[in-house]
């Protein structure tokens, strides 16, 4: 039995697409299945030379034995959905849950009007606010009620508990980040949900004494798009000059940069039970690091920084990404684990 989460610790955008792909390919999970807010969410995975990307789907799917599920707390675009389906062509491995709350065009409109949420908050005008909204009020449209998702639906938590039992590996991801979380987070700069561990597995319907391991994956250099606090940012000239420059994959937006704050990397690892770190971005903390894939051909430079990141985490740092592409990364789960 084994169940791997996967979480953001930081804004989101930390490269969870990238992470959770290199696991799927290395540790062959019968089932990937999405937690998370909705299709607010967007995941790159650069994958044989060519750049995917994902809002509905877990980001997994460039490992193609498993079975893509998307648990009941998610909210679901039915356009968004049958869209990636098509494109990516999972239409016999891709299913929902009968409960995903469904997003609807009035939802959209409804946050792309609000001054407070468009507005002030930056929401990534995706409708998940509202469609969250109309799910507490007990309003919302589910999965079960919509004709074009009928091929499609499964009970999640059936499927991932039987795949635990029956002793295989279950892959959870998660998307946003800790600090964008709804309880934990920088409200009410924030998102429309909590986005810790804990609410991964509750999104998919497995309880937390069948998590082995949770992934926390933080960035060497912070990101955040949208308004709200950031402790550590620095000014976009001092990230140009950094040569970091990175845009949204859902809003197209320019994502504000900061420093490395080891005061939240803590504290995230904290609520979400972290039990392994993985860092994305050594390249853009030293450009030498480009491509690497072997510990000892990291500069002196990356690590020290990776044992700045244990000290603060109080976490072994396990994975670590070296550039966008699959192969760039350095798995050390073996000796450290
Ligand atoms: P959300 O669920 O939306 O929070 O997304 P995410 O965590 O999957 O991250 P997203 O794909 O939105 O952004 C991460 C970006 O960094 C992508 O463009 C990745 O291709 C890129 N990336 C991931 N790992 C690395 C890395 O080690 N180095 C560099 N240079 N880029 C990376
Ligand atoms: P909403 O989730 O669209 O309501 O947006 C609320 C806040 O969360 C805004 O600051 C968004 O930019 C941010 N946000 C939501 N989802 C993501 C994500 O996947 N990555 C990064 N930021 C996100
Ligand atoms: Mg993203």
């Amino acid at each position: 039995m084994s169940a791997t989460v996967v979480v953001g610790g930081f804004w989101g955008d930390e490269g969870k697409g990238k992470i959770i792909s290199h696991i799927a390919h290395a540790d062959k999970p019968k089932i990937i299945v999405r937690g998370g807010v909705g299709p607010n969410a967007g995941h790159t995975v650069e994958f044989e030379g060519k750049k995917y990307g994902v809002r509905m789907l877990p980001s997994g799917f460039v490992y193609r034995e498993a079975r893509l599920l998307i648990g009941a707390g998610v909210l679901v675009n039915p356009e968004v959905f049958l869209n990636e389906v098509r494109t990516l062509k999972a239409e016999n491995r891709a299913r929902l849950d009968f409960r995903c709350a469904i997003i609807e065009e009035r939802h959209i409109d409804a946050d792309r009007s609000s001054e407070h949420l468009s507005g002030k908050i930056g929401s990534t005008g995706t409708g998940c606010g509202p469609a969250n909204a109309d799910r507490v009020m007990r309003t919302a449209k589910l999965a079960r009620d919509v004709v074009e998702l009928q091929p499609f639906l499964t009970d999640v938590p059936l499927d991932v508990n039987t795949a635990i039992d029956e002793g295989e590996f279950v892959l959870i991801e998660g998307t946003q980040g800790f600090a964008l979380s709804l309880y934990y987070g920088t409200y009410p700069y924030v998102t429309s949900k909590d986005t810790s561990a804990s609410q991964m597995a509750a999104d998919v319907g497995v309880g937390p004494t069948k998590i082995d391991e949770v992934v926390v994956v933080f960035k060497t250099f912070p990101t955040r798009v949208g308004a709200g606090p950031f402790p550590t940012e620095m000014s976009q000239e001092e990230a140009e000059n950094l040569g970091i420059i990175e845009y949204g994959t859902v809003t197209g937006r320019r994502r504000r940069i900061g420093y490395w704050d080891g005061e939240l990397a803590r504290y995230s690892a904290m609520v979400n039970g972290a039990t392994q770190v993985a860092l994305t971005g050594i390249d853009k903390l030293d450009r030498e690091c480009y491509g690497v894939r072997e510990w000892s051909r990291l500069t002196k430079k990356a690590k020290e920084f990776i044992e700045r990141v244990e000290d603060d985490t109080n976490v072994p740092v396990t994975l670590i990404s070296t550039g966008p592409s699959l192969e760039q990364i350095i798995d050390l789960r073996d000796e450290k684990l």
